[in-house]
């Protein structure tokens, strides 16, 4: 299948593959999540396809790669294809992210829904009693949206077609990510199943709030904006992804309650 959603970033989506020239992404890995390596995320994978998602990491265009490099940044994208394991829309694993050191205060993240078709999942780091906060964002083509520090994150494809994000994060952080909580408990404290939105059976959940993002134009958020083209423009407004430590993440600044 062709996408012609690149956005101006110049690739195309053909089975399974990001199609791009070399020369342009010299420094970009690709990677892929079949469904053997992925599959330990849902309650029931007794069924799903070969392949849930895949993409590039580095995706940092040749030209652009100093700014990335230099500035400490680093910028993946991601395919989420379409469909179902077991009852349940196809999603990355999730994972944690490591603290900033001498902190307790986990590095941040920011997407970008390039398409439509994602919601995402954000849940806080278990209290004491094992508890959870969830966030359920849904978004539209275009939306940023902003993983706050100590919240685990899943991505997930609620359309019909491949949905395509892209991230920007400091450099190399996913080395330092943590996906034993997934694991443990089989995958995320909320997930989207053909009967809707089901609590996972293995979490204890404080509060779930259902969120739409919220722009934020001082730290890079433009909805109407390629989020890659307003990073390389001015990187200086990302620091909250590199010292989060010295920023207040206000939720109600960040999202905006909706029903669905
Ligand atoms: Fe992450």
């Amino acid at each position: 299948m062709k996408n012609n959603n690149s956005a101006g970033l110049g690739f195309t989506v053909i089975a399974n593959k990001l199609g791009y020239k070399k020369d342009d992404y010299k420094s970009a890995i690709d990677w892929l999540k079949s469904f053997d390596d992925g599959k330990y995320a849902y309650l029931d994978s007794t069924k799903g396809q070969d392949v849930l998602y895949y993409g590039a990491r580095y995706f940092e265009k040749t030209a652009d790669e100093k700014i990335f490099v230099d500035n400490d940044f680093m910028a993946d994208l991601t395919v989420i294809n379409p469909g179902k394991v077991g009852n349940e829309y196809i999603k990355t694993v999730g994972h944690y992210h490591g603290y900033v050191p001498g902190t307790v205060v986990a590095y941040p993240e920011i997407y970008e829904a390039i398409t439509d078709g994602f919601e995402y999942l954000l849940q806080s780091e278990p209290d004491g009693d094992g508890a959870v906060d969830v966030i359920w964002v849904v978004t539209s083509a275009g939306d940023k949206v902003v993983m706050p520090p100590n919240y685990g994150h899943v991505s997930m494809n609620f359309s019909n077609k491949p949905a395509i994000e892209m991230d920007i994060q400091k450099r190399d952080n996913p080395n330092q990510s943590d996906y034993s909580l997934f694991k443990e408990k089989v995958g995320g404290a909320l997930i989207r199943t053909s009967d809707g939105l089901k609590e996972n059976v293995n979490y204890k959940i404080k509060s779930i709030k259902i969120v739409k993002p919220l722009e934020k134009p001082d730290w890079g958020i433009i909805k109407d904006k390629l989020l890659y083209n307003s990073f390389i423009e001015s990187p200086e407004k990302f620091e909250w992804l590199l010292k989060p430590q010295n920023y207040m993440f206000d939720l109600d600044e960040l999202f905006e309650d909706i029903e669905i």
